[in-house]
């Protein structure tokens, strides 16, 4: 398996920055949908900067914010800190969750699990299944093999993986590209109530246009 390895979030200022600290669109119906179903706690896994973590303390959950970049992480404590929020915040590796069994109503987890070869994302979702509750719920986001960065020449982890060449907050980390026969495997365990590819990026570069898709899903534990 390859080194896990965080985002340098000391690289990114400005407007960069900003985008990574207000929530995504899609939290706003999961913190409706989580708040219907009676759910009283999160774990936002692979937190960065905490934007998500903080939405949904002040809508009123208890969340655990976990990530293994600790100069983010510093960022998200300074502001529950500064808010009062209740936040408990974790530094370690997704691979090998500090929590107990069956300790979460839910899980966002945006644009994270991808960070690992093939070998670490069947550990990430093993994860998230131990420490799920039945009948949990958990939202995540995977980079797909539509993605421009899989089609370039960057080093080969896996038939699936390759380490991402960009200068920028995410300077070789491994980044894993799915589709949707890989999904269909890795979440026969799950009960799949969305799933969705998105096109979510869009940057013109010099060598012309790249384009970032996302596989979105919600997952449930039976
Ligand atoms: C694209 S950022 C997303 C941050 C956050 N989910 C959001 O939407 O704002 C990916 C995050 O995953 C974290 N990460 C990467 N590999 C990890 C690992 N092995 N264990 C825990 N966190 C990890 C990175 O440090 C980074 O903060």
């Amino acid at each position: 398996m390859t080194d896990s390895k965080g985002w340098n979030w000391k690289e990114l200022e400005g407007e960069a920055k900003r985008i990574w600290q207000e929530p995504s669109i899609e939290y706003y119906y999961l913190a409706n949908r989580w708040k219907n179903e009676g759910f009283k706690n999160a774990l936002d896994l692979g937190s960065g900067l905490g934007r998500h973590a903080i939405a949904i303390a002040k809508d009123g959950f208890k969340v655990y914010a976990f990530d293994i970049a600790i100069d983010g992480m510093n960022e998200l404590k300074e502001v529950s800190e500064k808010e009062n929020l209740n936040i408990e915040t974790q530094i370690g590796d997704m691979i090998n969750l500090p929590y107990e069994d069956e300790m979460f109503d839910a899980i966002f987890c945006y644009n994270v699990i991808s960070h690992q070869d093939t070998e670490g994302v069947k550990k990430v979702i093993g994860e998230i299944k131990r420490v799920l509750k039945a009948k949990g719920e958990c939202y995540l986001t995977l980079q797909s093999k539509s993605t421009w960065g899989f089609k370039q020449a960057w080093p080969v982890i896996d038939e699936n993986t390759k380490l991402k060449m960009v200068p920028g907050p995410e300077y070789e980390v491994p980044h894993f590209y799915a589709d949707v026969k890989l999904i269909e495997e890795l979440f026969k365990d799950f009960k799949v109530l969305m799933l969705r590819h998105v096109e979510d990026n869009f940057q013109k570069r010099e060598d012309g246009y790249s384009s970032s898709f996302h596989y979105h899903m919600l997952i449930k534990k039976d």
